[in-house]
């Protein structure tokens, strides 16, 4: 399937009502965003008006009663239903997190779902992630070492060198903090984002690993890394709680004591 940029110049159109079954009594309105690039039409808004009383609890629960019971056209990601596969991650009430963390009853009034910001779509709320994940590869997440293991057993660490990596092994590559950061709305051809400095540090962070120098000189750099001004949207967002603007200060912090 073609991945194409929403064109600057589209509007979105009023879309298609789905009105909920005769006799429910606790009723929402789901306004989902439309758009298969494909069809060469214009993006819409369709409205699915669900009765609570027949769906789960969360907002990824009423996606899939949509798709299961009455449009099955609406694409969406999803696996784990968890917060654990990082699938689910979209644009819902005007934040990014997962649907499947996301709670209908947090949402007052309609409930509004967009797919994450200022990426390509796919279709309906499928992002096309081959930049990101493209940016991910470029940091070489992944344990670099000369040094061969123990041969009866693992490269140990300390507690406290392990410690170093709580509050950034969790990321589960959503990407809702990269995709709410305006400088990477801006500049996301060439500065990495938050989810991919926040990954780099994860290892650069790491006791085991013995490329530390070599991550920092391919990070020092005026775009890739700072372009980042501490907006910290990225913290705000983050539905795993963590905080990948203070991974990137770590980063700048490291950087510019290697220069005393
Ligand atoms: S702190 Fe940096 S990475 Fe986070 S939203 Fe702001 S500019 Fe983006
Ligand atoms: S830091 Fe948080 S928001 Fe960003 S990709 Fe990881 S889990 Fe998702
Ligand atoms: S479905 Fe896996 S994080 Fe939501």
């Amino acid at each position: 399937m073609a991945t194409f940029t929403l064109p600057k110049n589209s509007t979105i159109s009023k879309g298609k009502h789905y009105p909920a079954p005769h006799g429910a009594k606790k009723v929402r309105s789901f306004k989902i965003y439309r758009w298969d690039p494909d069809s060469g039409e214009n993006p819409r808004t369709d409205t699915y008006d669900i009765d609570l009383d027949a769906c789960g609890p969360m907002v990824l629960d009423a996606l899939i009663k949509i798709k299961n019971e009455v449009d099955t056209t609406l694409t969406f990601r999803r696996s784990c239903r968890e917060g654990i596969c990082g699938s689910c991650s979209m644009n819902i009430d005007g934040l990014n997190t997962l649907a499947c963390l996301k709670p209908i009853e947090d949402v007052k009034g309609e409930v509004k779902i967009h797919p994450l910001p200022h990426m390509p779509v796919v279709k309906d709320l499928v992002p096309d992630l081959s930049q990101i994940y493209a940016q991910l590869r470029s940091v070489e997440p992944w344990l670099k070492a000369d040094t061969p293991p123990p041969p009866d057993g693992e490269r140990l660490q300390s507690k406290e060198e392990r410690a170093k990596l709580d509050g950034l092994w969790e990321c589960i590559l959503c990407f809702c903090c990269s995709t709410a950061c305006p400088s990477y709305w801006w500049n996301g051809d060439r500065y990495l984002g938050p989810a991919v400095l926040l990954q780099a540090y994860r290892w650069i962070a790491d006791s085991r690993d013995e490329a530390t120098g070599e991550r920092l000189d391919a990070l020092e750099d005026p775009f890739k890394l700072y372009r980042c001004h501490t907006i910290m949207n990225c913290a705000r967002t983050c539905p795993k709680g963590l905080n990948p603007g203070q991974a990137i200060g770590e980063i700048k912090k490291m950087l510019a004591e290697r220069q005393v």
